[in-house]
């Protein structure tokens, strides 16, 4: 089937870029991207293309390209599903906050509202492709789900994860790794298959576009996040290590990348990973693992986030123990609230929970983030249910000045990488703080020895003090 006419269920960080992007790239499908919220919709749909819900560097020129052309934004998702061929699914699927499997699981829910709205709504054959990330086994119950509350038409499922990063959607989805199509082994499953090939296909090389069956696409997924997880976990072990002992964590980065069996990426020690997909997938993978009795698997890759919560405790700890131990009405700047530079998204950032434990210390915390809004700031600690809103608004200050975030404040704590940081005037911003001057680099991205010779005490993730 040729397909001439796609839907997208869920214009978030994933389906937004990934539909103006083969809605770029495919100027003869009309692609329609939908949600159930309206202000989300009606930001993609701003005439200023710089308001669009989503930070992407490069993302308001595809957009500004093809909106209006063959790309559209609305909240008509039956309309659009009644039109379509084949029909994307990119909602949400956080980790489970209630129930069986709290904590660990993820939550289905919308994804289940998705497949009986497409069941009640189509009335001829459509192919679904999941494009959220799902735990092993989704597509069968998606397939249950329309094939016993729909029209007796028939639905091929595929699974088409995402592989985007944040900050760079626009880059990684012009030209991908791979792509990867699961889908089923039989003539309608394969020929399914075939017609999102072909849409990709247009731009990307065809030996890029990798084939499977739909559970190891599924599973693919959530093992390349946890791959690239347990990298930065297993770096940020050892940065600890670094600390107690000389060596510096960059320094055996940088040795042990230059294997070719290792490699450099993914190597940076830092504060710990955050993102709305790290933590989730091996959550997943921890809970599937656990249903089928494999303990020892499952302890293997849960390290993984315990190591990572380990690490953010940790860098709030280091915090406090220089500030003579003590953070009680001590004001300590934030500078970055994202979960890595050029993304407004925040979720699972290390900042939440590094402000959330100075917080119970009673330290007053300001914060400067480029692109994060204020309100997104509180509702990020609201969520963790530590304290009260009012609270909450008391200890926490969100300043729009990254100069005025550091007046009279005792530390300085680097959450994010932003590039714009390091070129900062610092002579400036040390000359108005209390002393001793400390900064703490959750990232590594200052100029140490520059900070020290204007007088700050740094202090860096992986390598001793030497102030
Ligand atoms: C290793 C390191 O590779 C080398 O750099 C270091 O100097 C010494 O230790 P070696 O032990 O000789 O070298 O062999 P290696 O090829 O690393 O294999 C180690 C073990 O891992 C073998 O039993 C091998 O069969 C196994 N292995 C390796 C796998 O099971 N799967 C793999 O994908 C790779
Ligand atoms: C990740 C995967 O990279 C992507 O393929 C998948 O589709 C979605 O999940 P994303 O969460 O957007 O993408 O960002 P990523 O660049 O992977 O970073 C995740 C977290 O790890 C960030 O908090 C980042 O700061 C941290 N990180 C990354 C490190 O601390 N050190 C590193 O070396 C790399
Ligand atoms: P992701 O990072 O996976 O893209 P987001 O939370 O950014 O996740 O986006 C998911 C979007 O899906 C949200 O905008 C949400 O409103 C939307 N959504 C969730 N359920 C439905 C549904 N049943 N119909 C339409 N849109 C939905």
């Amino acid at each position: 089937m040729k397909v001439q006419n796609i839907c997208c269920i869920g214009a978030g960080y994933v389906g937004g870029p990934t539909m103006a992007v083969i809605a770029k790239k495919c100027p003869d499908i009309k692609v329609t991207v939908v949600d159930i919220n309206e202000a989300r919709i009606a930001a993609w749909n701003d005439e200023n293309v710089e308001n669009i819900p989503v930070y992407e560097p490069g993302l308001p020129q595809v957009v500004a390209e093809a909106r209006g052309r063959n790309l559209f934004f609305s909240t008509d998702v039956d309309k659009a599903i009644d039109e379509a061929q084949m029909i994307f699914i990119s909602v949400n699927t956080p980790t489970k906050t209630y129930g069986e499997g709290k904590g660990q699981a993820a939550d289905l829910k919308w994804i289940e509202l998705c497949a009986r709205q497409i069941a009640r709504v189509a009335k001829e054959k459509k192919i679904v492709v999941e494009k959220s990330t799902l735990p092993v086994r989704t597509a069968s119950a998606l397939k249950d789900i329309l094939e016993h509350t729909g029209n007796g038409i028939n639905f091929q499922i595929l699974s088409n994860p995402e592989f985007l990063a944040e900050g760079t959607a626009v880059e990684d989805l012009m030209a991908p790794d791979r792509v990867l199509i699961g889908g089923d082994q039989s003539e309608e499953g394969l020929s399914a298959i075939n017609s999102l090939v072909e849409v990709y296909a247009r731009w990307v090389p065809r030996e890029r576009i990798l084939t499977t069956n739909v559970w190891s696409s599924e599973l693919s997924k959530l093992t390349a996040n946890a791959f690239l997880a347990q990298r930065v976990s297993s770096i940020n072990s050892l940065s600890e290590l670094c600390e107690h002992t000389e060596a510096d964590v960059n320094e055996v980065s940088r040795a042990i990348g230059t294997d070719s069996r290792i490699g450099p990426k993914f190597l940076k020690a830092s504060v710990g990973f955050g993102g709305s997909c790290f933590q989730k997938d091996i959550l997943n993978l921890v809970y599937i693992s656990r249903s089928y009795g494999l303990d020892e698997v499952a302890d293997y890759w849960e390290q993984v986030i315990i190591m990572n919560d380990h690490q953010k405790k940790r860098f709030a700890k280091k915090i406090i123990k220089n500030l003579y131990n003590t953070v009680s009405g001590k004001k300590i700047a934030f500078l970055g609230w994202a979960f890595k530079k050029d993304t407004n998204d925040t979720r699972e950032s290390a900042a939440i929970y590094v402000a959330d434990h100075l917080l119970n210390e009673q330290s007053k915390v300001s914060v400067f983030d480029p692109k994060v809004t204020e309100q997104q700031i509180y509702s990020d600690l609201d969520y963790l249910g530590s304290r009260s809103s009012e609270e909450n608004k008391e200890s926490l200050t969100v300043v729009k000045d990254p100069y005025k975030v550091c007046n009279g404040a005792h530390a300085i704590a680097v959450l994010t990488e932003w590039d714009e940081f390091k070129t900062y005037d610092w002579q400036k911003i040390y000359d108005n703080m209390l002393k001793p001057a400390h900064v703490f680099d959750g990232r590594n991205i200052m100029d140490k020895k520059a900070l020290q010779n204007i007088g700050f005490q740094v202090h860096s993730i992986g390598s001793a003090d030497d102030n």
